[in-house]
């Protein structure tokens, strides 16, 4: 059994993860071993009784009446922040006073927005989120203190709070000034970029546990693909040359291998896709969730952009030995659990992964309470069409 997968459920939705940092990442499996060093150990860490988080309690407008009203949120790959919410109200790391609380959380469905084909919209997003930072804000004194900086917030759209499915116009935008002291849980992750600010938890897309139960192969069965992809190469609508989705890495290995054999690429999403990842030497990656607790320099394949017409010749000569030690840490099963978010909760799936990430985070620093009075964020910065009421 492998990983990718639950990292590739759904990627035709996701523009631009591959190589926005300049590089391709590809990832491999199979086998156990554990990981060794203190970075992966920390997966098995138990947050139970390391933090407190505060759930607030807001109307249903904000969570329960989106998703009665388009229960198909309850599938997409976004939809860890419908889990996320029902897993806190349950988890022993909640309490019921916010005056020792470590952390708050504010139960909103940002990404609950669909278009007929499924596809989440973010464009009400930001006023959404407004609206519930208003009535958090009026109603309890808990944001006033830090001005978020206390507070976690589940944004798993593409750019996460930037709120935009087109990269140029999600940097543009750049992260919701509400959000900007917030510790943010998302599943876009890129260095060095805008919509990804220090700090931030990444998480990996959501797949149904039980979908994905049903589509696993035997372990030993061999690998007879070398390279899989299933995704869009081109973005035809708006960047159909090419040189802008992906920053073209996707538009090059089209170019450069369509018609190699031990490349098995195309934009078609087929029935056998679990099953066809989990006979794949290399598949693609598009993003790094629990970086801080996951050695994933020592299980992916990193390729420069520039490297990409090299790609057949890099990964062919990788020593059978590395790829082997490559998949034994992938298959490890803390990481394997890392990645997923059965439910009822299990330990160290990617539920308590967010939990033990915010208590790393934890004591806070004393510089994030603020004076009585005292203000920071700017409530009217950003663009306009964002400040209206939702
Ligand atoms: C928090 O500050 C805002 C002004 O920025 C104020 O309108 C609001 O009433 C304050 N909240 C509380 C609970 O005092
Ligand atoms: C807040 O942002 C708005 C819009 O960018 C700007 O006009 C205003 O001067 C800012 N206020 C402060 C106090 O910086």
């Amino acid at each position: 059994m492998e990983i990718w997968k639950w990292v590739f459920v759904g990627v035709l939705w996701y523009a631009g993860y591959v190589s926005s940092t300049g590089a391709v990442e590809l990832g491999r499996s199979q086998n156990t071993e554990r990981i060794s060093g203190s970075a992966g150990d920390v997966l098995e860490d138990d947050p139970v009784g390391r933090l407190k988080v505060f759930v607030y309690e807001l109307p249903s407008k904000y969570n329960k009446k989106i998703l009665k009203k388009d229960p198909r949120c309850l599938n997409h790959m976004f939809a860890a922040e419908i889990f996320m919410h029902r897993f806190l109200l349950s988890s022993p790391v909640r309490t019921l006073n916010p005056d020792e609380a470590d952390w708050f959380y504010t139960p909103v469905y940002t990404t609950c927005d669909l278009t007929t084909n499924g596809l989440p919209l973010p464009f009400k997003s930001p006023r959404m989120m407004r609206s519930a930072i208003q009535l958090i804000s009026s109603n309890w004194p808990y944001w006033n203190k830090t001005e978020g900086a206390d507070h976690f917030f589940v944004v798993p759209h593409d750019f996460g709070a930037c709120f935009h499915y087109q990269e140029e116009k999600a940097i543009e935008r750049g992260i919701l000034p509400l959000l900007q002291r917030a510790t943010l849980v998302q599943t876009f992750g890129q260095r060095n970029h805008v919509c990804l600010k220090d700090g931030s938890i990444t998480i990996p897309p959501y797949a149904p546990p039980q979908k994905m139960q049903t589509h696993l192969i035997p372990e030993k069965t061999p690998r007879s693909i070398f390279v899989y992809f299933r995704g869009l190469f081109y973005d035809v609508g708006n960047d159909p040359e090419g040189g802008y989705y992906a920053r073209g890495a996707r538009a090059a290995v089209w170019e450069n291998f369509k018609d190699n054999p031990l490349f098995d690429i195309s934009t078609e999403h087929p029935a056998t896709y679990y099953e066809d990842m989990q006979r794949a030497v290399f598949s693609d990656d598009i993003v790094l969730p629990f970086a801080d607790a996951i050695p994933w320099e020592d299980i992916g394949v990193y390729v420069d952009e520039e490297d990409v017409p090299n790609l057949d010749t890099i990964l062919t000569s990788i020593p059978p030995e590395v790829i082997l030690r490559k998949q034994r840490l992938l298959a490890n099963p803390s990481m394997k659990q890392a990645m997923l978010f059965p439910q009822p909760a299990q330990p160290g799936d990617a539920f308590h992964q967010v939990l033990n990430g915010l208590a790393r985070k934890l004591p806070h620093d004393r510089s994030v309470y603020l004076k009585p009075g005292e203000k920071i964020l700017n409530w009217t910065a950003g663009p306009v069409g964002d400040l209206k009421p939702w």
